[in-house]
């Protein structure tokens, strides 16, 4: 079965094709980091033009790699939320249009769930080579969540952030040290050249629960910055490499040490077999290290690309969702901008 998936949730135009929920046929990512990077984050008025002038381009390149004709696509998956309003509606739109057109079904899915279902992608099979239950964690730009899958399509949020997103602190942390957007990886690239002791940043704890708070690092980070007098910008107040490098490390450091800590303790009142880790924050290789390193459970980590977001994740989540439930056509979807996983 082959599905074709629509991820336009944020500032990517992901179109991909995947067979069996497996199997990458193509992967095209368009991606607008260009046009948001001056203003150091994501403006959506900007995200949902770009979309309406990619999705076509991107759909005739993502049949073109793949080698399929068109009548060869299944079903068409789209992302209907969380997300955007204004990304959301191009990618549904666009699913809707084609699925008319070619007569196909279409599937709507959860963003959040895609991520979950990169772990399934390149012919892996957590549920069998692990088992259920797996402990998922979705570190993106706009989420930091801990998920219980008991099994397929099953979903239970056990601890969230209760302010800021793991990715939110990774590109604000590296606004202030002058590094480019996203954050995230200048971060993890600035923090390899570390060396030496280097004073460390708090690991944000809420007392009794599994929930995450990152908006203390955040201002940690910044409080810091303005004693030592690299912030707020100036002309004259650079960072030299040193600094940055450590602030890099030592931020870095205090967001894994504290998802690792959350995810430790979870294991300890749930005999989950596994730890899934998914979300452009798991892209990240420190944080995959460690907690392969730390836990006494295995831990998937999708390959980095897999993390970030894309339309291979939506065809994987919608095949196991049609294996469960079979298709309907629902053309009166709507795109759903809170949409939430359970
Ligand atoms: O999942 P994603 O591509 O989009 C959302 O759904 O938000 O995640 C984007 C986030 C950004 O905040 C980016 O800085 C972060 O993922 N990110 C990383 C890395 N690569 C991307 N964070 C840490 N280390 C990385 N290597
Ligand atoms: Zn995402």
């Amino acid at each position: 079965m082959n599905i074709l998936g629509i991820e336009t949730s944020c500032d990517d135009t992901a179109i991909s094709i995947v067979k069996d929920g497996q199997t990458i046929k193509s992967n095209i990512i368009a991606s607008q980091v260009h046009m948001h990077e001056k203003y150091g984050g994501i403006i959506p008025e900007i995200a949902s033009r770009e979309h309406f002038l990619t999705i076509i381009p991107s759909i005739q390149e993502a049949l073109n790699e793949s080698g399929l004709k068109h009548n060869e696509i299944d079903s068409i998956a789209v992302t209907n939320g969380p997300g955007l309003a204004g990304s959301l509606l191009v990618g549904v739109n666009a699913a809707k249009g084609l699925a008319m057109a070619w007569d196909k079904p279409v599937i709507p899915i959860n963003h959040l769930e895609g991520h979950i279902y990169s772990g399934w992608l390149d012919n892996k099979n957590p549920d069998k080579e692990v088992g259920f239950p797996l402990i998922c964690l979705i570190a993106s730009g706009g989420h930091t969540e801990m998920v219980l899958m008991k099994d397929h399509l099953s979903y239970e949020i056990i601890g969230k952030t209760r302010d800021d997103a793991a990715g939110e602190a990774f590109d604000k942390t590296a606004r202030v040290l002058r590094l480019g957007f996203p954050g995230g990886p200048e971060i993890q690239r600035e923090a390899q050249n570390a060396e030496g002791t280097i004073k460390p940043f708090p690991r944000p704890e809420i007392k009794n629960s599994l929930d995450f708070s990152f908006s203390g690092l955040k201002t940690a980070v910044v409080n810091r910055a303005i004693k030592e007098q690299i912030y707020p910008h100036s002309n004259s107040n650079y960072p030299n490499k040193n600094t940055v490098t450590e602030y890099a490390f030592a931020f870095q450091e205090a967001i894994v040490d504290t998802m690792i800590r959350n995810v430790s303790r979870a294991l300890k009142n749930i005999a989950a077999k596994g730890v899934l880790l998914g979300g452009g924050v798991a892209a990240n290789s420190r944080l995959r290290e460690k907690m392969s390193q730390t836990l006494s459970v295995p831990v998937i980590v999708p390959k980095p690309y897999l993390c970030t977001d894309n339309g291979a994740m939506i065809a994987s989540a919608a095949y196991y969702r049609i294996q469960a439930n079979g298709t309907s056509n629902v053309f009166d979807m709507d795109v759903i901008p809170n949409l939430k996983l359970d």
